[in-house]
């Protein structure tokens, strides 16, 4: 991969455990919390999806809760559980080797940002809580153009920031639909598959596919 000059991130399930807010009470939640995780964050996605059809936008924050209220029926957990689990969900963990890559990527100069549906105030919390601020020049939000990813409205941000070539941006998300989605706007996308999952059907196949973030390294 030539002449990038930015690297682009997504953030949740990219660079942050979605699974890790349920997991950190599976004591309480017990064998289902997995299955909790899951389906809270299908339902998240889904809803992003369909306010963005619908032209009904709601902000990240409120689609997390919204669909935190529908997987606890669904899954029979105790209500009291709805305020541990939202402020755990503010400050997600990081995937184990995302801090060093970050500094590592950081220190050979390229801009590195994050792109995500996630609202300007939940990202800085999240960077923040993992001391990750100083290491992003941006943190882009959907919410400067108000729709959801895919919408090439989002994938556009960085580009006009930069004033670079899409073709000059290295895209990494863990989600298929996101890599599909940024690589059929034009950037390199690549997917980072830690669970040895199948990709989409959707027009775009990535040409790198890595199983941890630190293998970007290798290939830029
Ligand atoms: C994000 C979602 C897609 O961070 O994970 O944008």
């Amino acid at each position: 991969m030539k002449n990038i000059k930015a690297i682009i991130f997504d953030a949740y399930g990219t660079l942050f455990d979605v699974n890790s807010a349920a997991e950190k009470c599976k004591d309480k939640i017990g064998d289902k919390w997995e299955g909790f995780a899951n389906f809270w964050r299908t339902t998240q996605l889904e809803y992003t999806w369909l306010r963005s059809l619908m032209k009904r936008h709601k902000d990240f924050w409120q689609i997390t809760e919204d669909s935190l209220d529908k997987s606890m029926r669904a899954f029979k957990i105790d209500p009291s559980m709805k305020n541990e689990l939202l402020n755990l969900y503010k400050v997600l963990s990081p995937f184990k080797e995302v801090p060093e890559t970050l500094k590592i990527l950081k220190e050979k100069n390229f801009k590195l940002a994050i792109l995500s549906n996630g609202t300007p105030s939940l990202l800085n919390q999240l960077v923040k809580s993992n001391n990750l601020n100083n290491l992003f020049d941006d943190l882009f939000s959907i919410e400067e153009v108000g729709v959801y990813k895919p919408d090439s409205k989002v994938y556009d941000l960085p580009i006009r920031k930069y004033e670079i070539k899409k073709s000059e941006v290295a895209f990494l998300s863990a989600n298929t639909w996101d890599v599909s989605g940024g690589g059929n706007y034009g950037f390199n996308a690549i997917w980072v598959n830690r669970n040895n999952n199948i990709f989409d059907n959707l027009d775009y196949k990535p040409n790198n596919e890595i199983k941890n973030l630190s293998e970007i390294i290798d290939i830029i």
